[in-house]
């Protein structure tokens, strides 16, 4: 039995250890807003974040994640108001949406580890999220108009 915290509900897993996590968040949890894209880690749909650090689910298996707190898209903010949704909300980011809340919960994971990120640390971390729609302009200025807000930051891209 593999255990673990999502989105602050505890949850038991009867599971192969091997099993890699976003079969079990999609298909044993029934949370599908984390996303199968490439399953080999290339490409960033599947982002979530593992205590507190942004980790590729489909290539994560659970039992690297016993005893820990995971959070996907649908815990990023109980009440869906979180600044970076926000900001991708004004902004209009997703076009098909398929690859954005791997591309949301990075984001979120940047600016908690840099508040007040440049253009060229946006793009060092968000380089591996890939959409096939071309959002990435609208995904950077989303994510430096969020940095705004959370810590009235000024451009500095
Ligand atoms: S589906 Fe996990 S990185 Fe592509
Ligand atoms: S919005 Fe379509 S893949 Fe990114």
């Amino acid at each position: 039995m593999i255990q673990f915290k999502i989105n602050g509900r505890d949850v038991s897993l009867d599971a192969d250890p091997q099993t890699p996590l976003l079969w079990a968040i999609r298909d044993e949890i029934g949370l599908t807003g984390t996303k199968f894209g490439c399953g080999i880690g290339m490409c960033g749909a599947c982002t979530v974040h593992v205590g507190g650090r942004a980790t590729r689910s489909c290539i994560t298996p659970i039992s690297d994640v016993a005893g820990t707190e995971i959070t996907t898209i649908e815990g990023l903010d109980t009440d869906s108001n979180h600044p970076v949704q926000e900001a991708w909300r004004n902004l209009r980011v997703p076009q098909c949406g398929y690859c954005q809340s791997g591309q949301i919960m990075q984001a979120v994971a940047l600016l908690q580890d840099i508040p007040n990120p440049s253009d060229q640390d946006i793009d060092a971390v968000m380089t591996g999220n890939l959409c096939r729609c071309m959002t990435y302009p609208r995904i950077r200025q989303a994510v430096r108009d969020a940095a705004t807000a959370m810590n009235g930051a000024q451009d500095n891209g």
